[in-house]
């Protein structure tokens, strides 16, 4: 009987687009229902900040190197997740990374959460060569990092590409984008006061790297790597309140 059924719909050519249609509507609808309501999902966090142009810059190069092929950056609301790596991600941390680099491939460690685990050193080392901090490591080596010194007389319009899909930076931080870049990885040049200035006094100023006189890629992708899960403390708050 079904059967036949079936047979009589793909004979009948209009019959059979409109069931499709009808069939992709409630698809569709299941797909965007959700979105309706998205100002009561999204948590606030009023003191979320945005990444500085060095931040950015490493995070470029941390989607130029693929990294995310091997570490997620989202952590799930499972009990073991949350114990390994903290607060579980919410989707307001996530609110200014375009594109956002969540993943779910992980032959690394999720790293959502890593920002002030580990030192500047450690994270040099470990990008160098990362058998010399954790022998068992199947991480590649990314040496060059540290002999490629970084670009930055693009990074203004990296800034406003992002206004342009909603992160608050503002004409001041976009003329300024490759000064602070330089300022925030050598504290004792005059570049360094106008970043903390535009991007609070929280802002990490010093020589990721470990040399203070030149910018190179290392800078960014550790200044990148040190903010992570520190744009807001939404999640721990969360925890907290939940007593967790
Ligand atoms: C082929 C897969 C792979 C790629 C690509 C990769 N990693 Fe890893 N990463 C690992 C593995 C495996 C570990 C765990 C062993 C270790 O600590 O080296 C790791 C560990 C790490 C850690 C330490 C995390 C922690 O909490 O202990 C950091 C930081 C890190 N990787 C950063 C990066 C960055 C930055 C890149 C890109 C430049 C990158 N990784 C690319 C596999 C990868």
């Amino acid at each position: 009987m079904r059967e036949f059924f079936h047979r009589k719909l793909e004979r009948n050519a209009i019959g059979f687009v409109l069931a499709i249609i009808l069939v992709s509507g409630i698809g569709g609808f299941v797909e965007i229902a959700p979105l309706f309501t998205i100002h009561e999902t999204v948590e606030d966090a009023p003191d979320m900040r945005v990444y500085t142009p060095l931040e950015l810059a490493g995070r470029n190069i941390y989607t130029r190197e693929g990294c995310y092929a091997c570490h997620s950056q989202m952590i799930r609301t499972l009990r073991d997740e949350v114990e390994r790596y903290g607060p579980y991600s919410l989707a307001v941390e996530s609110k200014y990374d375009h594109p956002m680099l969540w993943g779910s491939k992980r032959t690394g460690p999720d790293i959502a959460r890593l920002g002030g685990k580990y030192s500047d050193a450690w994270h040099v080392a470990h990008l160098i060569n990362p058998r010399d901090v954790v022998p068992q490591s199947v991480m590649p080596k990314y040496g060059w990092l540290m002999r490629n010194e970084l670009k930055t007389d693009d990074l203004g319009k990296h800034l406003a590409a992002q206004r342009a899909v909603g992160v608050p930076y503002t004409d001041a931080m976009i003329a300024n984008a490759s000064a602070d870049a330089y300022g925030q990885a050598s504290p004792d040049s005059p570049y360094a006061s106008g970043l903390s200035e535009r991007y609070g006094e929280a802002t990490n100023v010093r020589a990721f790297d470990g040399e203070p006189g030149r910018l190179t890629e290392m800078d960014a992708v550790v200044a990148y790597l040190q903010i992570l899960g520190r744009l807001t403390d939404a999640a721990h708050r969360q925890a907290a309140a939940a007593g967790k």
